[in-house]
């Protein structure tokens, strides 16, 4: 098993190759000599960047979705016509291809509604949202996407109507044509304890989510990622991969808020420890067609990801930090690299988000405590994580 370009984590199981997940040529040219027989493309750059496609053309078994499939993830505003064409619920939006008058429509509906919110409409690594509140943040959110995507071509923004309820996020695995679902996780998006700060990747996860009983998930699965997965396929662009919904709980019921195309991060984190059957026949089921075949078995047990960081993410950090992970952890912790790297011999940090500490237990509240015991043990100066990861979800029941 290789991994490109790998962490300090992955180099436990597999062989590292140091080349970069957007040299597609390079990926391609190895998965070739080293006649992989199957490759996971986990990350949406290479995805969007056609590496399946590519992989696929050379006879390998491929996991993850064309890149026309991944526009899903890649284009808010073909993700959002796929949504209304196939009935799914999200919020109401307009595109615009000029910053003047995406701002006016985006400071109108700040005057009007309160508050409002403005997507690039490109990959951006969980920082391309602002949920603005009144005119005057709507305005300031427009300027400051469009100057940080000043040149790109095909330059344009969402404003977007802004829902409320309670936010989840739920994966699918699929072949193009079935759904498989995995248990409904929830992220914590924003940098700071108490959910205020910039938007990040993810700062933490919890499963399963609280609020999302078998009903709404049936539905979920059926009226949002089935209806998704049918309707890209009848529109000849089938989807096979993990199909990300990130999701609104309204009082209207579920809307959608985005689409990725991969596993999310770190939901992905907390969902692994509590699945029940092997990770790879699902894999190997969408590669080769018969999801439809398959089903998802989950432990009945809660697990909590909180995630180690450099201090500044998501803005400029620094990398090289040593790291110490005890060797003597709990069974049920595992700790999920991200951004690490070995350094003359030493674990040292090597990106934003550094470790996800993951834990299961019998509720959120005991995984919870375990995964923050052991943040307690990891020795990592100049990182930082949030203190209420699980923590004032605000749900009736809430086990905390
Ligand atoms: P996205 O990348 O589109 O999921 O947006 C990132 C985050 O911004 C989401 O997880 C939400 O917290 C927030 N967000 C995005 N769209 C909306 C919306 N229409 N209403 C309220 N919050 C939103
Ligand atoms: N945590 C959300 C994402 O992976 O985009």
């Amino acid at each position: 098993m290789y991994a490109a370009p790998g962490n300090a984590g992955i180099a436990q199981l597999a062989r590292c190759v140091p080349i970069d997940a957007a040299d597609i040529d390079g990926l391609a040219r190895f998965a070739r000599e080293a006649s992989c027989d199957m490759v996971i493309v986990g990350p949406e750059l290479p995805l969007s960047l056609g590496l399946a496609d590519r992989l696929a053309s050379q006879g390998h078994a491929v996991f993850g979705p064309t890149a026309a499939a991944a526009r899903i993830e890649s284009s808010k505003a073909y993700a959002k016509g796929v949504m209304e064409r196939a009935g799914i619920p999200t919020a109401s939006y307009e595109v615009f291809d000029d910053p003047f008058r995406a701002r006016q429509a985006a400071v109108a509906v700040a005057s009007r509604a309160g508050s409002v919110v403005v997507k690039l409409d490109a990959l951006a690594a969980g920082k391309g949202v602002v949920v603005a509140h009144g005119p005057e943040e709507a305005g300031a959110a427009v300027d400051s996407l469009a100057k940080g995507a000043a040149g790109n071509d095909g330059f344009r923004l969402i404003i977007e109507e802004c829902l409320e309820g309670y936010e989840a996020s739920i994966i699918g695995i699929s072949d193009g044509k079935d759904v498989v679902t995995l248990v409904p996780a929830k992220d914590h998006k924003r940098a700071f304890d108490g959910d205020i700060g910039p938007n990040t990747g993810g700062m933490g996860a919890i499963a399963p989510a609280p609020g999302i009983d078998r009903d709404m998930l049936e539905w979920i699965s059926d009226r949002v990622l089935l209806a998704a997965v049918r309707q890209m396929a009848q529109e000849g662009v089938p989807f096979a991969g993990a199909l990300f919904a990130g999701l609104m709980i309204t009082d209207d019921g579920p809307k959608v808020l985005e689409f990725n195309c991969r596993f999310g991060d770190p939901e992905t984190q907390a969902i692994m420890p509590l699945l029940g059957i092997d990770l790879l026949d699902l894999v190997e089921a969408s590669c080769h067609g018969c999801i439809g075949q398959m089903k998802a078995d989950f432990r009945k047990a809660n697990s909590t990801c909180v995630v180690m960081a450099s201090k500044g993410y998501p803005g400029h950090y620094g990398t090289g930090a040593p790291i110490r992970i005890p060797t003597d952890l709990p069974e049920e912790t595992v700790i999920f690299h991200a951004g690490t790297r070995i350094a003359d011999g030493r674990l040292v940090s090597a990106g934003g988000r550094v470790l996800g500490v993951t834990a299961v237990g019998s509720s959120t509240s005991e995984s919870r405590r375990c995964a923050y015991d052991a943040i307690e043990r990891i020795g990592f100066e100049g990182g930082y994580c949030r203190s209420d990861i699980g923590l004032g979800i605000g749900l009736p029941g809430e086990d905390l």
